[in-house]
């Protein structure tokens, strides 16, 4: 490559986090304008490698080179001066501001330097800016005067992009971003990162979907255990390849066998209806049996996942748990009631980041280990089991939850709930952010599970994930329930066809 064509040049950068040695003399390039594909296993290193370029983290050695130019990135402001922006997937905007202070948040004083600009004046022209930016480069609509936490997730980083090409990044770093996002906001994300890319602009992306990594990126680096096992043109792979560069091997078989459910049904759900958010939705969960439940989002299929688990009452209807009508007016009562849930937004509602992972594994089943007073042996016991089972990497049970890697702390809160035996286990979007490998050991454990008898309903934006885990799916839209489909005989066209129209 031809040095002046180069953004960016990592040479020899390492990493260590007291025991771990997160990065291991690290060397990659960025070309201008070109868009590189990060990929590897949970806590391979890929965003502590992307925290050290934007300033989070400090390196511990190696050298970074942004336009031929060294430079010493030690916090956030120094990132930015140097052109290098990051959009983190949980997003870091302000949701009582509205689009266009967010955007300038910290910058308000680039625009109109004259010191005679009134306040007025100076807010037009930032609005006029934001407006340029959302509209011009970016293409897309976004109501400028609503605070920004009442837009959409989509929205949001759609801002977020908005405000890193306004503190004039060159280099732009993308950790994860689809993972919460549905199919058409995926695309307009892609149409947006040729965009920059035809801009010349320089992205790198990291992700967990590979296919999506295939099609956005041009070239793609494969991390493993800290360091970069190849640097490959992306034409030259496909899926099962990188899946071989990631794991060091083929990856048996994604999704386990499924056995058949019982024939008593666990949970019956009768004429369930809470107006603006679903309607009048029927349906039996048998012993044994994993049900998935489709829809895009707003079809209301998050909402009757968590009026199961007592979060927001209804209007009509009943909820039979083994045959008996039970009142679920509290997410407690629902957990006295045998039924738990696994949250998709779990950085907010899940986890507790300064307690140990063992603690965080553990929270739910307290009453397992003996109440008040704890067997702290066989709670120990339990905590090493799961961390093994699940491959949560870590130091152990005694390390802070916070302190993991995104997927790795998503595997330990799906063990915390899978520890508290449940009869009826409700998991929203369970497989986000987790690797593929850690995705075919879950969706194992979610099968060993059912396989006890209990019954799992499972809310995914996955149909891939729905058809090879489900025994059946439920499909949503606009708050009913327009469909039951066999996975056996359904396609991903089908659930998704039946997801943007009523039959
Ligand atoms: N602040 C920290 N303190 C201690 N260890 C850390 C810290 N941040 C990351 N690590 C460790 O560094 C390693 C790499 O983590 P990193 O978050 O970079 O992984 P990742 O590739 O982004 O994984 P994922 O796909 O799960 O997001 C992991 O073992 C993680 O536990
Ligand atoms: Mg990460």
């Amino acid at each position: 490559m031809d040095q002046s064509e180069l953004a960016l040049k990592i040479t020899g950068v390492g990493k260590r986090f007291g025991a771990t040695n997160a990065l291991s003399s690290i060397s990659m390039n960025l070309a201008k304008g070109e868009v590189l594909g990060l990929v590897g296993e949970n806590g391979a290193g890929k965003s502590t490698l992307m925290k050290i370029l934007s300033g989070a983290h400090v390196r511990d050695e190696g050298e970074i080179e942004v336009d031929g130019v060294r430079v010493e990135i030690r916090e956030p402001a120094d990132a930015q001066r140097v052109g290098i922006g990051i959009i983190y997937q949980e997003l870091s905007l302000f949701p009582d501001l509205d689009a266009v202070e967010n955007i300038f948040i910290g910058r308000e004083m680039s625009i109109g330097k004259s010191p005679n600009i009134t306040a007025p004046l100076r807010k037009r022209a930032m609005r006029e800016c934001a407006r340029r930016i959302l509209n011009d480069v970016l293409s897309v609509e976004i109501d400028l005067d609503c605070p920004v936490g009442a837009l959409t997730l989509a929205q949001r980083q759609i801002v977020e992009i908005a405000r890193t090409l306004n503190s004039n990044a060159k280099i732009l770093i993308m950790d994860e971003p689809t993972e919460a996002l549905e199919k058409a906001e995926r695309e307009r994300l892609v149409r947006i990162i040729n965009d920059l890319k035809q801009a010349g602009k320089s992205v790198i992306y990291v992700s967990h979907k590979l296919d999506e990594v295939l099609r956005i990126c041009d070239r793609v680096v494969v991390m493993r255990d800290g360091a970069c096992v190849a640097d490959l043109p992306a034409s030259t792979l496909d899926v099962n390849k990188m899946i071989g560069l990631m794991i060091g091997g083929s990856l048996a078989k994604q999704f386990p066998t499924k056995t058949s459910p019982g024939a008593d049904p666990i949970l019956k759900v009768e004429g369930l209806s809470r107006r603006g958010a679903f309607d009048n939705v029927n349906f039996e969960l048998h012993e044994g049996e994993i049900l998935g439940v489709a829809g895009l989002e707003g079809s209301g299929k998050s909402r009757l996942l968590r009026a199961l688990f007592g979060d927001g009452a209804s209007d009509s209807g009943r909820i039979l748990l083994k045959g008996r009508s039970i009142s679920i007016g509290s997410i407690s009562g629902a957990m006295n009631n045998g039924i738990a849930f696994l949250p998709a937004e779990r950085k907010t509602e899940g986890i507790f980041a300064e307690h140990s992972v063992g603690w965080n594994l553990t929270a739910s089943s307290l009453s397992k280990f003996g109440g008040v007073r704890l067997d702290r042996r066989a709670e120990r016991i339990q905590c090493i089991n799961h961390i093994r089972k699940m491959g949560i990497k870590s130091e152990g049970p005694q390390q802070p939850i916070g302190k993991l890697s995104g997927g790795n702390q998503q595997k330990v809160l799906l063990a915390r709930w899978l520890l508290t035996e449940p009869d009826v286990l409700l998991l929203e979007e369970p497989t986000r952010g987790i690797d593929i490998k850690a995705k075919a050991d879950v969706y194992q454990l979610i099968a060993s599970s059912a396989q006890t008898g209990k019954g799992i309903i499972v809310v995914s934006s996955d149909n891939t994930e729905l058809l090879g885990l489900c025994h059946r799916i439920l499909v949503m839209f606009e708050g009913e329930a327009v469909g039951m489909l066999d996975s056996a005989s359904a396609s991903e066209e089908t659930i998704a066809s039946l997801s943007i129209q009523r039959t």
